[in-house]
């Protein structure tokens, strides 16, 4: 079944927060935002702009009636600043006009005496100085101090990552309205309905019962609107809620980009150590993350980061220390992967180097360590059903490593100016929320008397193809056509305390209590059919709309069932609720079974350098993906060429800079480069691994949404043996993106003496 939503996207049908038709006397609202990072508010002055054309007021944060408060994790964040400004971009005042020009027209005449104080940039430097948004967490395995003794070879050094855009095509927005009774509807572009549920009711000082979030879908989130959705959707809220009248704010790309937080970047510092038949014996590992100026998710993302310290090995002797350092950035928040790719760029980075000391191909490394059933993950959840192995094997089989790395070196042999890399990018990819208590969904599914069915769960529709899934599910589960089945929009008053859609885990969590609602309408409907029909309950089922008997067609169908059962007053609505089993993680000790289980898969990536410009081609991506028993294969094909690309994208050419004052210099897409067309490599092949899934998968198709942009990290090593394979005696630091200035650094650095 195709992506349900792909037709209405093609002829520009589908609805967006932009779309929604404007009420009448509705206020367009517009945000000013500090252009300081750092320093003490002194005066705001508001005159001119209050008398700017079709103003009608501008709120501070003396107008907010409840608390001033969005922090999610650590409640460190106000919604607008009060005292203090805290990054370029944070939000201080929001005016209110009749229209969307004359709203951004006012923004530009209002100005704020600031008393500027220190900034801090580095991670480093803020974690020197103690500026720690939690304390530091270390996840432990055997005991590496006593194993380096053991260690024939021991690697050190560090790696440093970059940050990353989001850059949904649809940018944050959000659109209030007033509601009888002194409550507010939001249309939120959100991932997190309950989120912005629940922090506009905290601003706003009244329950959350007044506050209903709708969501019809978004164009893109991937993590940056987990959390960061709020400050728009809270924002609106309170214009609707002083002014009693509707207010839509809607951020243009260039506030968006400015005042949003993004992918963390990362600095780090490791210590490999192996045995001379290259075995991983021991790994140290700390990890400096750039929080910026709020808590935001970064503590969660740290966590994430020490759960996929080792990716797909397994290393005896673990200690991994994680630093989330507060800085005077925009909050850095999630991001595809969610801290995993930035843990797993440390681990591949210390392989490497690993290879290039004792002159062996890194993947010679990497094959000899992958994990295997019965070893230990270092938070204690033991290794099961692992597909390391199974997924490398495959790989290799169908794409002929040695053969391929065989035509590599020739290939360089012979060009003297263009010169290929090869790089292999097996992954691990735990799936669950890492927060225990986040694994649970609810669904809520009414059957009507002409036999359609309307489906409501807390899963948001971002791209990734969750309400087709969804749609698939109910229309499986109950035994009839997908046509007949709608997926209502995301509203909190339908289904409450939702988890935000992410940790791909939005279909496994709600498509289970998809399933859980429908099979109850299903066995209620058959019990009734059974009574009604005077047939034994045993044995019925519904195939394509028809009630089977023993397997063969009884006196009634899916329409009849549904009718009869109306009028014999059978409740024809369910509300499941669905908890994933066995999760559990004890941060005492740090060790528990966080994850219902994981997806694997292996990528081997080909990289064309060109000396002479420093330019270079992804050329060739073949991979082996896990993905269980897909029941949606189009869309999760779209899932691993959408992640991978984006993953090649933040490892190649995404660079963000802010300078010294916090202020992004890549603030637009002239001087911030994504992955276009033309970076997707010409090659692309994407393999299903044939396993029977997972029982806590969803139909035991496994989830997919993020794993898939950690092959990306397959093109920055590519690209770095190709390098090498130019300059044997270069050994190129380890700092993503790896662009093509560092080509050229690299490739033109000056030759040691001899
Ligand atoms: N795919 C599209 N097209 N758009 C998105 O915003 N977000 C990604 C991934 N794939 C995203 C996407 C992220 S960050 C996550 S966590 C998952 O989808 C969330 O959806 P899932 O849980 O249904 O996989
Ligand atoms: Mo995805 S980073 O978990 O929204």
């Amino acid at each position: 079944m195709h992506n349900l939503d792909a037709a209405g996207h093609v002829r520009g049908e589908s609805q967006y927060l932009d779309d929604i038709p404007v009420q009448r006397g509705t206020l367009h609202a517009a945000v000013y935002g500090s252009p300081l990072a750092h320093g003490k508010l002194l005066s705001l002055n508001l005159e001119a702009a209050r008398r700017a054309p079709g103003v009608v007021r501008i709120l501070t944060a003396q107008d907010i009636p409840g608390e001033n408060q969005i922090g999610g994790i650590v409640p460190d964040e106000e919604l607008l600043a009060g005292s203090h400004v805290h990054f370029q971009g944070m939000p201080v005042a929001l005016v209110l006009a009749e229209t969307e020009p004359q709203a951004r027209a006012a923004v530009k005449l209002i100005t704020a005496d600031i008393e500027p104080l220190p900034i801090i940039t580095d991670p480093r430097e803020a974690q020197a100085k103690g500026e720690l948004i939690v304390p530091p967490r270390t996840f432990r395995l055997g005991d590496p101090a006593a194993a380096w003794a053991e260690c024939a070879h021991i690697i050190e050094g560090t790696a440093e990552n970059g940050g990353q855009e989001h850059l949904y095509i649809e940018t944050q927005g959000a659109y209030a309205y007033p509601t009888d009774g002194g409550g507010v509807r939001v249309h939120s572009s959100t991932q997190g309905p309950t989120a912005v549920q629940r922090h506009t009711a905290r601003v706003l000082g009244t329950g959350m019962h007044k506050v209903e979030i709708d969501v019809t879908r978004l164009g893109g989130g991937f993590g940056g609107k987990e959390d960061q959705a709020t400050t728009w959707g809270a924002l609106a809220a309170l214009g609707a809620f002083v002014t009693k009248k509707p207010v839509k704010l809607v951020l243009g790309r260039h506030d968006d980009l400015r005042m949003t937080g993004k992918r963390h970047p990362y600095t780090s510092d490791f210590k490999l150590g192996l045995s001379a038949d290259l075995k991983l014996l021991a790994y140290e590992v700390t990890f400096y993350q750039n929080a910026g100026a709020a808590a935001d998710l970064s503590p969660a993302v740290l966590e994430r980061t020490l759960f996929h310290a080792c990716n797909t090995y397994f290393i005896p002797n673990v200690r991994a220390t994680a630093y989330s350092c507060r800085t005077h950035l925009p909050p850095n928040t999630a991001f595809r992967g969610f801290g995993g790719p930035q843990g797993m760029f440390v681990i591949e980075s210390a392989i490497a180097k690993a290879a290039d000391e004792l002159g062996v191909l890194a993947w010679e490394i990497q094959r000899r360590n992958l994990l295997q059933d019965g070893q230990v993950f270092p938070y204690g959840q033991r290794v099961e059903d692992c597909n390391a192995e199974l997924s490398w094997q495959a790989a290799d089989q169908k794409f002929e490593l040695k053969k391929w790395q065989a035509e590599v070196d020739a290939f360089n042999q012979q060009s003297p100016v263009r010169k290929r890399g090869l790089a292999v990018m097996p992954i691990c990819f735990g799936i669950s929320f890492t927060k225990t208590a986040m694994n649970q969904a609810r669904a809520l599914v009414h059957i009507y008397t002409d036999g359609s069915v309307g489906v409501s769960t807390g899963a948001v529709e971002m791209g990734q193809g969750v309400n087709t899934k969804m749609i698939q599910v109910a229309a499986r589960t109950l035994g009839i056509s997908p046509k007949r089945v709608r997926l209502e929009t995301t509203n909190t008053t339908r289904v409450a305390n939702t988890s935000p859609s992410a940790a791909s885990a939005t279909a496994d969590l709600n498509g289970k209590a998809v399933e859980m609602a429908c099979r109850e309408l299903r066995t209620r409907l058959l019990r009734h059919a059974a009574e009604d029909l005077k047939m034994n309950y045993e044995g019925l089922e519904i195939q394509d709309e028809q009630v089977l008997a023993a397997g063969k067609p009884a006196e009634t169908n899916w329409e009849k069932l549904v009718s009869t059962a109306y009028w014999k007053r059978v409740n024809l609505s369910e509300n499941a609720h669905y908890a994933t089993p066995d999760l559990w993680f004890d941060q005492t000790q740090e060790k528990g079974h966080p994850f219902a289980y994981h997806v694997y898969g292996t990528a081997l990536v080909q990289a064309t350098v060109d000396a002479m410009r420093g330019t270079y081609d992804v050329d060739a991506v073949r991979l082996v993906h896990d993905f269980g028993q897909s029941f949606t294969p189009g869309i999760d094909r779209g899932q691993i060429e959408g992640g991978l690309v984006q993953g090649l994208g933040w490892m190649t050419m995404e660079e963000l800079i802010y300078n010294q004052d916090g202020r992004l210099l890549s603030n637009a897409l002239s001087t911030y480069k994504v992955p276009d067309l033309y970076s997707v490599p010409k090659v692309l092949d994407v393999e299903f691994l044939e396993t029977p899934g997972h029982p806590n998968a969803i139909l035991r198709a496994k989830a997919v949404g993020e794993p898939p942009l950690m092959y990306g990290l397959g093109a920055y090593f590519a690209i770095r043996n190709a390098v090498r394979a130019f300059r044997p005696d270069v050994r190129p630091e380890f700092s993503a993106p790896f662009t093509p200035e560092k080509v050229l650094l690299n490739l033109y650095a000056a030759r040691e003496s001899a």
